[in-house]
């Protein structure tokens, strides 16, 4: 078991590869914080990681809400004592062309997408830092790297939390904390049940491997990196893509 009792918080964990993650995480010894917006989902993943034998705990946090998170913090920490992962997994869409981009569309993006990932990365770090150990993961994408159509606002959070990790590398490096980023390419998630068919199709035709990615194959690399297997690992942005941007 790779992550043995690590004391891991998941942000939007009740569904695609937030969920996956934590049930990989359970798999691998660690005690699960599931974090998300609606309470029953929340309340139904930790049920079935509790089914499957794992230690896991559920919050109705919103990152966009210091004061939840402030909380949720302050109970982990009562409970354990400690935060040894932070999986800052959490994100939106909500496309438009630049020219067609509401600054409501604009806003919500960055609030959860970047704002968000700071909130919760603020809310550890001091408990990581007197610990001397944590590692922190930022949910990138390919679209980070390489940016997308239609994509003005998320391609910035997901560059933007590429800068994070690197400047947190630097800053926490010292002190026990890795920190890196995880740039998937297309997962099969709920969060594109916005796109059309053939849209997808399109995608899949993109990747070399003729397929997305199934959630699981992007919780095997979170899992990885909390691991102590990547305990030189830091300030990275790892694709996980199936080659589509060869
Ligand atoms: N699916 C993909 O193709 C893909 C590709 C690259 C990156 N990503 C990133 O991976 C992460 C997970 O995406 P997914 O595909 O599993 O999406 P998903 O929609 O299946 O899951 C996202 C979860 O985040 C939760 N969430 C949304 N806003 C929140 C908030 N304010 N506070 C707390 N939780 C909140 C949702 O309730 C949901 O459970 C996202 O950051 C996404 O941008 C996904």
């Amino acid at each position: 078991m790779r992550l043995k009792g690590k004391v891991s918080i998941i942000t939007g964990a009740a569904s695609g590869i937030g969920k996956a993650t934590a049930e990989k995480f359970v798999k691998e010894g660690a005690i699960v914080a599931v974090c998300d917006l609606n309470l029953d989902a929340v309340n139904e993943v930790v049920e079935s990681l509790k089914a499957a034998g794992g230690e896991a705990v559920g919050y109705q946090v919103d990152v966009t809400n210091k004061s939840q998170i402030a909380d949720m913090v302050g109970d982990l920490k009562s409970r354990y004592g400690r935060i040894d992962v932070l999986v800052n997994n959490a994100g939106i869409v909500m496309d438009a062309q630049l020219a067609k981009m509401t600054e409501e569309q604009f806003d919500k993006v960055i609030d959860i997408n970047l704002k968000g990932v700071y909130n919760c990365a603020r809310a550890v770090v001091d408990t990581m830092v007197e610990q001397g150990s944590g590692v922190i993961l930022n949910a990138s994408s390919v679209v980070g790297v390489y940016g997308n159509f239609g994509q003005t606002n998320y391609a910035a959070t997901k560059f933007g939390v590429i800068g994070f990790v690197k400047t947190w590398a630097k800053e926490l490096g010292k002190k026990g904390i890795r920190a890196n980023a995880v740039c998937p390419g297309f997962v099969a998630t709920p969060i594109l049940k916005a796109m059309p068919e053939k849209v997808i199709q399109a995608m899949e035709d993109k990747v070399p491997m003729k397929r997305m990615a199934r959630p699981e194959e992007i919780a095997n690399v979170y899992a990885f990196l909390a691991s102590d297997e990547a305990s030189y690992i830091n300030g990275a942005a790892i694709e996980v893509t199936g080659g589509l941007t060869l």
